[in-house]
């Protein structure tokens, strides 16, 4: 393992992972491919910008001809596929680029790498895949597939023709599922970064249906480190659960958020649920904890520490918030919470 292509890292979890490499590991060189969609930002990789063992490539992972110029133009060895469409409200208002990048991509990377030979594939996934959990249960990786939302669906198609090119060509395959992941950097379409940044402009937070599904926290960097953890020690052909085992109700996350902001729990406005909505995600990561990971992140200081990178970087939000964004905003929230109002 030498040269590290990772796609999709100028996004969230991704721009994590690459800080993370680019500093853990000297002696890898790191290939950032990454499309730029509205959730690319070049700004999650300035810390990396002047690193010597870093590179940019803008590119599709569905655009099998520049995949192909990168993985010989680079002599890559070794894959690390983040690049999806990653919102799932965005996948109930369209689903299509859904498709295009989380299935037809994850193909066309594949098929890439098999035909060059390159060693090993690390597909990063969701605990989406599992569905909606009944209380008690954890999933573990052998547990089936119950995807529920557009976005799900696809991120298990593409988790699919992963174990397919293992188990038909023999393809160095790993995956990581992972549970829901904040912290610094992340798009302000999420629950998190959306409800902080707009309560510090004291704007109404939407809290769909009851506020009292539940996500189980993990902080970015403890997610990094577990990916790194199973490109390296994880077995070939297995997935492995990256889960913060820190389950919370929505609602409870939204009141610690305003009262970590001073700011009233009066902007919390109750509107119409997601469809399709899965009240609880849930997982056990026993088997990622035998090959040596814990996280080091509470969501208690994680959640702080979030809050307070948000309130010193408005101008990496605002930005964004300027643009794409409003043109969203509008399709998903400005009747929703016009319906709220007028209740
Ligand atoms: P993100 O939306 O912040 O970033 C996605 C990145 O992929 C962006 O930089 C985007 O430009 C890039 N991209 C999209 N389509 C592309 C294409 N066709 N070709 C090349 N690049 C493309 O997402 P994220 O939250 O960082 O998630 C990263 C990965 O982790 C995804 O695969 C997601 O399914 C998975 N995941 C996310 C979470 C979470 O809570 N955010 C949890 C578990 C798993
Ligand atoms: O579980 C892992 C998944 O976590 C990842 O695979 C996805 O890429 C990631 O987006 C995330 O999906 P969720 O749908 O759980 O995350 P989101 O931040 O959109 O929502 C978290 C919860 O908050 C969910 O129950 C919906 C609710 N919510 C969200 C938004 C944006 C609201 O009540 N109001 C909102 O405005």
């Amino acid at each position: 393992m030498k040269n590290i292509l990772v796609t999709g890292g100028a996004g969230f979890i991704g721009s994590a992972f690459v800080r993370h490499m680019v500093t853990t590991y000297p002696e890898y060189n790191i290939i950032t491919f990454d499309k730029l969609t509205y959730a690319g930002n070049l700004d999650n990789l300035l810390p990396v910008k002047n690193a010597s063992n870093h590179t940019f490539v803008q590119g599709d992972i569905a655009d099998r001809e520049t995949v192909h110029s990168t993985f010989e133009e680079y002599s890559v060895d070794t894959v690390v596929n983040f690049a999806a469409e990653s919102h799932v409200d965005r996948s109930i208002l369209d689903p299509n680029a859904f498709i295009m990048t989380d299935v037809v991509g994850v193909y066309a990377l594949l098929e890439e790498a098999r035909q060059l030979g390159i060693g090993r594939f690390l597909q990063v996934s969701t605990d989406e895949v599992y569905g909606d959990i009944e209380d008690g249960h954890y999933s573990l990786e052998t547990d089936h597939f119950l995807p529920n939302s557009p976005y799900a669906a696809s991120k298990a198609g593409g988790e699919l023709m992963v174990r397919s090119y293992h188990i038909t060509y023999g393809m160095d395959t790993v995956l990581t599922r992972g549970s829901n992941t904040y912290g610094p950097y992340q798009y302000p379409e999420k629950l998190i970064p959306f409800f902080i940044t707009e309560a510090v402009d004291d704007r109404p937070l939407p809290v769909y249906g009851d506020g009292k599904q539940m996500r189980d926290w993990l902080h970015v960097e403890d997610h990094a480190r577990g990916i790194d953890l199973v490109l390296h020690e994880g077995k070939s052909g297995e997935a492995y659960n990256v889960a913060g085992e820190d389950l919370r109700h929505n609602i409870d996350v939204v009141h610690k958020m305003l009262d970590l902001l001073e700011k009233p729990q009066s902007l919390i406005k109750y509107v119409r649920d997601r469809e399709g909505h899965d009240r609880r995600y849930a997982m056990d990561a026993v088997k990622l904890r035998e090959l040596g990971w814990e996280r080091k992140h509470t969501f208690e200081t994680g959640l702080q520490e979030t809050i307070r990178w948000y309130l010193d970087n408005a101008w990496w939000w605002r930005k964004i918030k300027s643009g794409e964004f409003l043109e969203y905003y509008k399709r998903q929230y400005a009747d929703r919470i016009a319906a709220a109002e007028d209740k």
